[in-house]
């Protein structure tokens, strides 16, 4: 556990500087590269590529290494970024506004996380808990995203199948003491759904399989020896192979065989604009423990 509360704490630490980076004219890169560095300034490790999605992109955008987008005076941000420390998992997000003009948008993503931090506790079923999100989303006259969902958390393993879903459902997963579970309620003015584009920055080892290339032996070796399943971004790669060249076509033999995860980048189905809010939570008899600490705004 003293692991997981150590990462708690860098992610606290780190999202207070959050609102002083994401600025109109940074660029995503500089934001992403920042953010990783801070996490590692503190002896602990990006537990994944920090997500930067914007407006109506929902999910897994990171910036590539010549990225050059920069953010435009009416974004509204999303950043999802995890710490991890020797596998122990904090996963969190947070939305800014830049325009203001979405306050309601962001308030119905918040304070779903509210209501689910307020409700789960040792015997809650997940079905429960996703009632109480979407009910509070549309409180709002938003919609919340039905295919994405919290997850629960294990060592090295950042999704363990269990999904918490953001809308209601039947109980089939019941909450245990010592269950440590992110939650991410997505709010939208849009359809509710997500859809996958083809821009993929973000990958994760699944398995192994028949790879035709030594590149690609080499590579998958040196990916599971570095994160260990854990997911990373195309930009961290450079040097791990002779030419970037060898390193694309490598990766794309892996997806290929089924040995790599692509996150396709996930926008909103209708265009809607998407709000975002995540902490990672201690399940205990009578409640939980927010392991990132409360927000401070
Ligand atoms: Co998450």
């Amino acid at each position: 556990m003293q692991n997981y509360k150590k990462a708690g704490e860098v992610v606290a630490k780190v999202r207070k500087h959050l609102k002083n980076l994401v600025n109109p004219g940074e660029t995503l890169l500089d934001i992403a590269e920042t953010i990783e560095k801070m996490i590692k300034d503190e002896k602990a490790e990006p537990a994944f590529p920090v997500n930067l999605s914007i407006n109506q992109i929902a999910a897994h955008y990171t910036p590539t290494v010549e990225e050059q987008t920069t953010i435009k005076e009416e974004d509204i941000v999303k950043i999802d970024f995890g710490v991890h420390i020797d596998g122990c998992i904090i996963d969190n997000a947070i939305t800014i506004d830049l325009s203001g003009k979405n306050e309601k948008l962001l308030l119905a993503a918040k304070d779903a996380l509210d209501v689910a931090v307020q409700t789960i506790k040792a015997g809650v079923g997940d079905g429960t808990v996703g009632k109480k999100i979407e009910e509070k989303i549309k409180e709002y006259g938003f919609r919340p995203i039905k295919n994405l969902t919290g997850h629960l958390i294990e060592k090295y393993n950042l999704h363990t199948g269990i999904d918490i879903p953001n809308y209601a459902k039947e109980d089939s997963y019941y909450f245990k003491e010592g269950d440590i579970v992110a939650i991410e309620p997505f709010a939208t003015d849009g359809e509710g759904r997500v859809i996958e584009t083809p821009n993929v920055e973000i990958y994760s080892i699944v398995g192994g399989g028949k790879l035709r290339m030594r590149s690609s032996r080499e590579l998958f070796g040196k990916l599971l020896l570095k994160y260990k399943g854990l997911p990373f971004a195309r930009r961290w790669l450079g040097g791990m192979l002779k030419t970037n060249l060898l390193i694309s076509a490598s990766l794309r033999e892996l997806v290929q065989e089924g040995c790599l995860h692509p996150y396709y980048v996930l926008k909103e189905a209708g265009n809607g604009l998407v709000s975002q809010f995540e902490h990672t939570l201690l399940v205990k008899e009578d409640g939980v423990e927010i392991l990132d600490g409360e927000f401070t705004f």
